[in-house]
């Protein structure tokens, strides 16, 4: 008999067949089926207690009735009990959770697992994340998006969905005029060389001080905008140089996170598409002129009916929101797009919220599907003072930096934990545990909660890190090392028994809620969730393996204990790699 996947969708659909047989009225009834406290069993169905009050019955009764009608296939995997006031408490049985394991023994058998059951499944999502701004170093500020951006694509393309990785840049700032001034100017070419994003902050700075000392230059950079917005070739070649010398810098960043684009199609790209927004809001008239701009109003909203959305700048221009609802016609109708993913900053939500009230207008009166649209926001990383995280001199920290100053700290805790390690793999461990120590703590957080940077926190053994759980991976191919067995060779832990022990049963259990986490991490794109899950397991198999000597001379106990390790280093290894970090094999 073939096992779920996830056992706790296969418990909802079974509650929904039980329901329709008891013909219950099926709009009033979810079945909400929750990993249970481990006290109660494994999976809880809470569903019942409220169609019984909304349909005043007996919650009790109700639940008997249920558990009557659940399907033959579904009791012989679990023990049921009713409890309280009509709670199903649902307990895998010991064979339920050997074959289990049998079944979903290597990356592959689980991913084909999650997308049987998820419904992203063949759904086209394009992730919009990173999206920096061109000529400006990336800071601290840019962190969070690259990292949940990468996690969510990741999640969603275990999941089975087709995933788009766009680079939405800010490539075409009003900012380019004295850019572009200075650049003709004042160019160092060595400094250039040597650190180009900083040389063009420098001469945006330059350009800056000077337009604002002189009207004059003002003048001059105003024309050079002009010019390059005009098409004019030297402009556009120094624009372009900028932009792509920007991109290069930026990858270096997105190597060390495991990031590569599909797309970068920045601001630019929608310049000669965003005639057709201004043309169809018009003409449907969602847009209006107002004060030589174009406007769209939600006369419905408590905000928006009074502050609406600019689409176009009263000198003519487009600006972020033309560009965002152009390139949400071009996701839609180039790329097919079932989904629209937004990961920005919380504090960008009412742009979010005007550009997808507007494009639901827009797209309905014209007979366009709209995709889902989500502003997958996320809070401020904050210092330990409580406030948007500088440096003691009151600047943003680089990204470059933070990445360089965790890999120096990851350093010392190896250098103390495995100092016989020669010095090269020690500096590899290093520059994986720190990189990976900035991303886990990043995702590891609720992304809507703002939170507190902390370096000691965050480059730990102890605690829901990555080094904790980097070592818990580390510690298990160890194990596999001493005994000469490779963890994926199944044939050796194919005599396994069934589980015995408790601790080898909590550890069993742990296991085979991992597709419910990663349901609870994929569907509301809550990276959080799976690192809750991975967090709990390290702890489980800590339990079991100070509980249960694993090389014990029974051939058959020895097998299923090493299966256990071998799934829980499979587990932790899969969501690890979901989650964007490196493992490794020795730490
Ligand atoms: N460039 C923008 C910024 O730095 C973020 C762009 C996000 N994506 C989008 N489609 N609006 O704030």
């Amino acid at each position: 008999m073939s096992v779920p996947f996830n056992f706790a969708t296969s418990i909802e659909s079974a509650l929904q067949s039980a329901a329709t047989s008891l013909e219950l009225d099926l709009s009033l009834f979810a079945p909400e089926v929750r990993t249970a406290d481990p006290r109660h069993g494994d999976f809880q169905a809470n569903g019942v207690l409220p169609y019984a009050k909304r349909t005043q019955q007996n919650p009790r009764a109700l639940g008997e009735k249920m558990l009557a009608a659940l399907p033959a296939e579904l009791l012989a995997e679990f023990d049921v009990a009713i409890a309280g006031p009509g709670f199903l408490n649902f307990t895998l049985k010991p064979a339920t959770l050997d074959r289990w394991l049998t079944t979903y023994a290597t990356e592959d058998s689980l991913r084909e697992g999650a997308r049987a059951s998820q419904a992203e499944a063949g759904q086209t999502f394009i992730v919009d994340y990173s999206s920096p701004n061109t000529a400006k170093q990336m800071h601290v500020g840019h962190l969070r998006s690259i990292v949940i951006g990468e996690a969510i694509c990741r999640l969603l393309d275990f999941a089975g969905a087709k995933v788009i990785r766009d680079n939405h840049i800010g490539d075409w700032g009003t900012g380019f005029g004295k850019l572009i001034w200075a650049y003709k100017r004042h160019l160092d070419a060595a400094a250039l060389e040597a650190d180009p994003l900083e040389e063009f902050e420098r001469l945006y700075k330059v350009g800056n001080k000077a337009a604002d000392e002189d009207e004059s230059v003002l003048e001059a950079a105003r024309q050079e905008l002009v010019k390059l917005q005009g098409g004019d070739e030297e402009n556009l070649a120094i624009w372009k140089r900028i932009n792509e010398v920007s991109l290069e810098a930026f990858q270096k960043i997105y190597d060390q996170f495991g990031v590569k684009f599909d797309y970068t199609l920045g601001e630019s790209f929608y310049n000669d598409k965003v005639g057709q927004v201004y043309q169809e809001l018009s003409d449907l008239g969602l847009a209006e002129e107002s004060e030589g701009a174009l406007v769209v109003f939600h006369p419905e909203h408590p905000r928006f009916h009074k502050q609406p959305f600019l689409v176009r700048k009263s000198d003519g221009a487009a600006n972020y929101a033309s560009t965002d609802l152009a390139t949400l016609l071009y996701r839609t109708e180039h790329f097919g797009a079932d989904a629209s993913i937004y990961v920005i900053d919380s504090r960008q939500s009412d742009h979010c919220e005007q550009l997808f009230l507007t494009a639901k207008k827009w797209f309905e009166k014209t007979n366009r599907k709209l995709p889902r649209l989500e502003h997958t926001s996320f809070g401020t990383v904050l210092g330990e003072n409580n406030k948007p995280l500088k440096t003691r001199s009151g600047e943003n920290i680089k990204l470059r930096d933070l990445i360089d100053e965790a890999t120096e700290r990851a350093a010392q805790l190896v250098a103390t934990k495995s100092g016989e390690l020669p010095a090269d793999e020690q500096a590899k461990i290093a520059e994986i545990v720190g990189v990976g120590s900035v991303q886990y703590a990043d995702l590891s957080q609720n992304r809507s909660s703002d939170y507190v940077f902390s370096w000691d926190k965050m480059i730990s053994l102890e605690g829901n890190t990555a080094a904790y759980l980097l070592y818990a991976v580390a510690r298990i191919h160890s194990i596999f090392r001493k005994l000469a067995i490779d963890p994926s060779d199944a044939a050796a832990l194919a005599a396994a028994d069934t589980l015995e022990t408790p601790t080898e049963l909590a550890l069993a259990r742990k296991l085979a809620k991992f597709p419910d986490a990663l349901r609870a991490a994929v569907t509301p794109l809550r990276p959080h969730m799976l690192c809750l899950f991975l967090f709990e397991l390290a702890g489980e198999f800590s339990a079991f393996y100070s509980a249960d000597k694993v090389a014990v001379d029974e051939p058959n106990v020895r097998a299923r204990r090493l299966r256990l390790c071998a799934r829980t280093l499979l587990l932790l290894e899969t969501g690890l790699h979901l989650l964007g970090l490196r493992t490794l094999k020795r730490m």
